[in-house]
This record gives C-alpha cells, structure tokens and sequence, in this order.
C-alpha cells in the first residue's frame, strides 16, 4: 500500500445591423449549461474568469476569443447565443433571417470544427424544423444527423421577462410555441466520454483544442459586428450553439471509460465545495477510472494525492487516463477497507461509493457503508473531512442517523445520467 507521499427586443420589421455592443464594448453573447444542482458552482467558476461581464445567471458576455469558456470545468456545455428578433421558428425560414442565422452559425463551426449538427427544439420533428435542417445543410456544409449531430443547435422562447405572450396563429403547432426543456438533451450527452471526431474530419484540429492560451483575435469579433442587436427583444428566439462537438464534460484526459465512471463536472464541485488546501493530504478510495483523483489534481498542489481501487482494471483504467491527463498520482489495487495505513493519515478523504447491483462484499452495500465509515474515522485526522458520493440516499442517512462518530451534512444533489446521487460533508464528532 503506499504511504501517501508529498507532491502537487420588440418584435418590429427587421432593423439594420449594428456593431454589437456588450454592456461594455464589443462581444459575443454565451450561456453555460451545468447539471442540475450543480448551477451555482459553474455560475462561482465562470465569476473568476477575465473578461466575463454582464453575467446574468448562465448568460453573460465575453470579448475576443472564447477558448478560455471551454475550459470552465464546473459545466457541461457553453454555447454561444443569439436573439433571433421573430416570433416563432418558421421565420427563420426567411431569407433574411436564414441568412443572419447562417451567419451566427459559420464562426461556431469554424472555431470547433464541427462535422455535422443538430436541432434540439420542441417540436423537432416538426415540418419547420425538418426545412430548417435541410437549409442549414446547405449553407452550413455540414450533414444534419439528428442524433449524433456534433454542432448542437437549441431554440428557444427568448428568456426577456418583458417578453409578452402573443396569442399563436391559428393552426400553429403547440410544441413551436413551447419552450424545450432545458435538460432535455443534456442528460443523454452531458455523460457522453467517448472519443471526439469532428476535428479530426477538417484536417487540423479546432482552435479550441490547438490554442493553449490565445490572445483576443480580431476575426471573431468581426464575426459579431454584423450580428448582434443593440438592446434585447421583448419577444423572439434564442439560438443556442454549441461551441465544442463534445461536451465539456468529457474530458479531453479520459482515455479509459468505465461503467460507473463519474461526471467530471461533479468531482469538480465536490472539491470546490470541500475545499482546495494546499496543506491537504488526500485519499481517494474507491478510485475506479480515476474522475476525482485527476480533477483534484488539476485543481492545484496538495500534500498527498492517493487512490486505491480493489479492481486491477480500475487500478489500470485511473493509471492510463493519469497519464493522460499528464499527471503523477498513486493508484495501488488496495482493499479500501484494510489498507494497512496509520491511523488519521488524511486531511481530506473522498469517495464515490458503490451502489446498486455493484456490491462487493457479503452482506451488500449496508456491510460495505458500514465497514467504509468505521476505516474512514481511524484514517481522517482530527480535523479532516470526509466527503461521500452515493445513490444509496436511504441507507446512507439511516447508517449515519445510527452512528455517532460522524456529523454530516448534505453538500449537493444532482441530476446525472438518470440518477439523482448526494453529495455529503461529514467531520468527525
Ligand atoms: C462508483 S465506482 C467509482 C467510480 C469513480 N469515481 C470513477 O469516476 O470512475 C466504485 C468503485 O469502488 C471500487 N470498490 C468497491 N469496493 C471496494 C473496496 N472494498 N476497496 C476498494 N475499491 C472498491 C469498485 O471497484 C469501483 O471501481
């Protein structure tokens, strides 16, 4: 086992384009997407980033180039964002206005590198929307594959609270009218970790994968200058575009995917929230593919980073995405409930414990919580925290309503990949 060692509007007639303007100068408008529950932790991440102003929310502006926005890790997506001044989608079918939407779309892809797109609208299957795919082919480029679509293209009722409700036109379609759930796409794709493609198929790779750190770039705030209106519409729609063909969450460090392998997005709240300490000794057990091991590290230096899985093929998966991620961290294939370390070695310990059918020992995961409360006591210092991921809400609170070595707090609960798991703070009593 080792030891854990020191390391690191109004709707009107169409009016003439204006250069844009953001509350302070020239920009593009963005909004990111986060899980839910986890809204207030992107939305604290995206306040620290330079450049950011008018944040409303997810919503906010941001000059030049907007590399540094994909490289928020408390989000799932970050899309740039226009107000289309009409009142329903079929108008985008004007000339005018396919062409301004044309327009807003190109510099996306030429940013991401986007193969192909899609449409996540209600009423997506709508004989608007299935016009509007066919002519965004045309003068995007790109295929529209409905489902795998790379450039993820949302409509929606602009959010203006002085938006007035206009009573539809007879004969017009109820979902045009409404708006899509704002979730409804993320939970399917925001745990989507497998290989990205469409900058392989341009040939060089996307700005936002090659730019390690670029300056503001004219080019793009010339994209703007024909684009965005000078004050919000009371009424119209927003169109959303992805910037990247992935979602943020799937790391670009993630070569090795396992079942049950954590949304990065959610270790990255976990430490945020418990606290990033310099002085930190960390243990990691239950490490599985490595999500909390790689995203604390990236964080910052600490005193210790370790990680134990019973596995040999978590232990090999955190190992090879470790190395992707161009970090030195330990993985040992350890029993995290007989590690054989000192007593209170750790300042903080953190786990995303087993749950459902993913039982390893006799006696299930009541046994298993029972026994991983008791080893974590003697391992945490005098001070130190615990934090626990689990889908096992029941049994967990009852485990901890029985003890009384621990006091606990519930961190966060979040919607992800169809499941709902806590997050709680636990220090010793
Ligand atoms: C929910 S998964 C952790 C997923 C991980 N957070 C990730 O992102 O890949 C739980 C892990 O606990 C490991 N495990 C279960 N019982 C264990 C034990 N007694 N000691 C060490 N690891 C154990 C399993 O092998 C599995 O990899």
């Amino acid at each position: 086992m080792p030891r854990p060692s020191p390391q690191t509007s109004r709707r009107s007639s169409h009016r003439p384009s204006k250069r844009p303007s953001g509350p302070s100068g020239p920009g593009a408008e963005y909004e990111t997407e986060a899980l839910d529950g986890l809204e207030a932790v992107a939305q604290e991440e995206l306040k620290q980033v330079p450049g950011v102003r008018d944040q409303r929310g997810s919503r906010f502006w941001f000059p030049g180039d907007p590399t540094r926005l994909t490289r928020l890790r408390g989000s799932v997506a970050v899309y740039r964002i226009k107000t289309f001044d009409v009142p329903r989608p079929k108008a985008l079918l004007g000339h005018q206005q396919l062409g301004e939407l044309s327009a807003f779309l190109l510099p996306v892809i030429a940013y991401g590198g986007h193969g192909s797109f899609r449409l996540s609208a209600a009423g997506r299957e709508s004989s608007t929307m299935r016009r509007l795919a066919e002519e965004l082919e045309t003068s995007l480029g790109i295929p529209h594959l409905p489902d795998e679509g790379e450039l993820l293209i949302r409509l929606r009722p602009t959010e203006n609270p002085n938006r007035q409700v206009v009573a539809p036109p007879p004969g017009q379609r109820e979902e045009e009218r409404r708006a899509p759930s704002p979730h409804g796409e993320r939970n399917s794709r925001a745990n989507y970790q497998g290989g990205g493609r469409g900058a392989a198929r341009t040939g060089a790779p996307p700005r936002w994968l090659r730019d390690a750190d670029p300056a503001p770039t004219e080019s793009w705030d010339e994209e703007e200058q024909e684009a965005a209106p000078e004050a919000p519409f009371e009424e119209g729609w927003d169109v959303l575009a992805r910037l990247t063909p992935r979602p943020l969450s799937a790391r670009a460090w993630r070569a090795c995917n396992m079942a049950g392998g954590l949304n990065a997005t959610i270790a990255y709240a976990i430490f945020k929230l418990a606290g990033v300490r310099e002085a930190d000794r960390i243990f990691n057990p239950m490490s599985g593919s490595g999500t909390l091991l790689i995203e604390r590290d990236l964080l910052g230096p600490s005193a210790a980073l370790v990680g134990v899985d019973n596995d040999p093929a978590a232990v090999r998966c955190a190992q090879q995405n470790i190395q992707a991620a161009g970090r030195q961290i330990e993985v040992a294939e350890v029993d995290a409930l007989n590690t054989g370390l000192p007593p209170r070695s750790f300042e903080l310990i953190v786990a995303d414990l087993p749950w459902g059918d993913a039982i390893t020992v006799p006696g299930g995961n009541e046994a298993l919580y029972t026994a991983f409360l008791r080893e974590m006591h003697r391992l945490c210092s005098r001070q130190g925290r615990l934090v626990v991921l689990t889908h096992e809400l029941k049994l967990f609170e009852r485990l901890i309503a029985e003890q009384d070595r621990w006091h606990a707090h519930e961190l966060f609960q979040v919607y992800s990949g169809g499941h709902h798991p806590k997050a709680y703070l636990l220090s010793r009593n």
